[in-house]
């Protein structure tokens, strides 16, 4: 099949590219980029006054399958990404069983295939069962098409554990993603430490659970030379470690996810249990310094952490809820009203952080709008404004607070492969 896409703004940061031209798509390929392109027999797409981006990659995401069905699946989850804008999604090893064997890992990739939406890569965990205790198989789960390693959900409390998988996922190849918490100090924690948890009564989660432990992992990545990447950063502190450590020349990288710059612990006074994330919501002098190090290049990747959870997990007490909120659908128009809009990146820098950074740390060969690379594109309309609805929700799960928030910035289309997967 053939698509052409006419007189769209072009933003291609890998290859240099800001302008309005057409794109030829042929093939699943790009097959050429101009002015004035025809094409007998292909879709036309009108893109004028539309951004034409690298198709999004999203490095840190959950699609719960195997295990818990219940809040999405490979299908449910790839159809919610795609809405997002995402033709890559890199899905987290704590599925059950969880991904430390070639058998899950194969099984991911599989159901994404049969779903036949988006690209969805495998994170395989860095200890068996995620439980810190044993090395996983990595080189099995390379060959098995993991495309990173990590325990998320759960961090390698033990430093002697992750200098060892650091040195083993060096030779592997593979980057090390890392939950940086350090579980002694967030305990039973549910909310950040401060004012707000102070006068709501709930139990506190000091900041440094998160610094300290980003602080272990840089310098464990400097004593190994491995590639160390912090994930979900949503400190001041650790923003500064890892601005620090890149100055130093340590191989580390980091991501934050939109709720870290739109949203305060204040919103937690509605006890909201949506709200409740691991790492929690912080302070405004913590989301000016996540816009701060999206600015300067501290942080090179936006993800979504999309965490979906069951109504009946989440409709409980604060303290019994579990972590996390979904993300694949609001990343984009939070992205545009709360960077792009507010003057902290402009679309060029979107596209490093949503496409070209997550494609370089992964080794995805992705991210760019070249000639004859793959056509994973992503078209947005940057002026138009939409509100999120309950009912337009395509994740299986709709634990989000930002229902009802109106945002500017949306996805129009998203093509995979060069097959059209979602329309506006
Ligand atoms: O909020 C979160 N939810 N943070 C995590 O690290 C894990 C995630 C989940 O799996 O629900």
């Amino acid at each position: 099949m053939k698509i052409l896409i006419k007189n769209g703004q072009i933003v291609d940061p890998a290859a240099g590219v800001q302008k309005e031209l057409d794109l030829l798509i042929e093939d699943g390929k790009i097959s050429e980029i101009g002015r004035s392109l025809k094409a007998s027999g292909a879709k036309e797409i009108d893109a004028k006054g539309k951004l034409v981006l690298p198709g999004l990659i999203d490095m840190h995401a959950h699609l719960r399958e195997p295990g818990r069905e219940d809040k999405e699946t490979i299908l449910t989850g790839s159809r919610a990404a795609a809405k997002g804008g995402f033709t890559t999604v890199c899905c987290m090893p704590n599925t059950s069983p969880c991904i430390d064997s070639q058998g899950v890992a194969r099984f991911i990739i599989s159901e994404a295939e049969r779903a036949g939406l988006i690209d969805v890569r495998p994170v395989g965990a860095i200890t068996k069962e995620r439980n810190g205790e044993e090395l996983s198989e990595m080189a099995d789960l390379k060959r098995a098409g993991c495309v990173a390693v990590s325990d998320d959900g759960n961090p390698v409390p033990k430093a002697d554990m992750m200098r060892r998988a650091l040195e083993y996922a060096s030779m592997m190849g593979f980057v090390v993603i890392s939950h940086c918490e350090d579980k002694d100090l967030s305990g039973i924690g549910v909310m950040n430490e401060g004012f707000i948890s102070t006068i709501l009564g709930l139990r506190p989660i000091p900041r440094h659970a998160e610094s300290f432990m980003v602080e272990r992992d840089i310098r464990l990545a400097e004593l190994t030379g491995a590639k160390l990447h912090i994930a979900h950063v949503s400190t001041k502190e650790s923003v500064e470690l890892i601005r620090e450590a890149k100055a130093r020349g340590a191989a580390v990288t980091a991501e934050t996810c939109p709720h870290y710059f739109t949203l305060t612990d204040e919103a937690v006074k509605s006890f909201d249990t949506n709200l409740k994330v691991n790492p929690p919501l912080r302070t405004a002098a913590d989301v000016e310094a996540i816009k701060e190090g999206l600015r300067d290049g501290t942080i090179d990747v936006i993800a979504t952490d999309h965490a979906p959870h069951t109504e009946n997990e989440k409709d409980v007490e604060f303290d019994y809820a579990p972590f996390g909120m979904i993300g694949f659908e609001t990343a984009l128009g939070l992205v545009a009203s709360e960077l792009v809009e507010k003057k902290v990146l402009d679309w060029k820098g979107v596209a490093e952080k949503m496409a070209v950074n997550p494609s370089k740390i992964l080794g995805l060969g992705k991210g760019t709008l070249a000639q004859g690379a793959a056509a994973d594109i992503t078209i947005i309309d940057p002026n138009k404004e939409w509100q999120l609805k309950r009912e337009d929700i395509l994740s299986k799960s709709h634990n989000t607070p930002f229902i009802g928030r109106k945002m500017t910035g949306l996805v129009e289309y998203t093509i995979a492969s060069g097959k059209i997967i979602y329309t506006s």
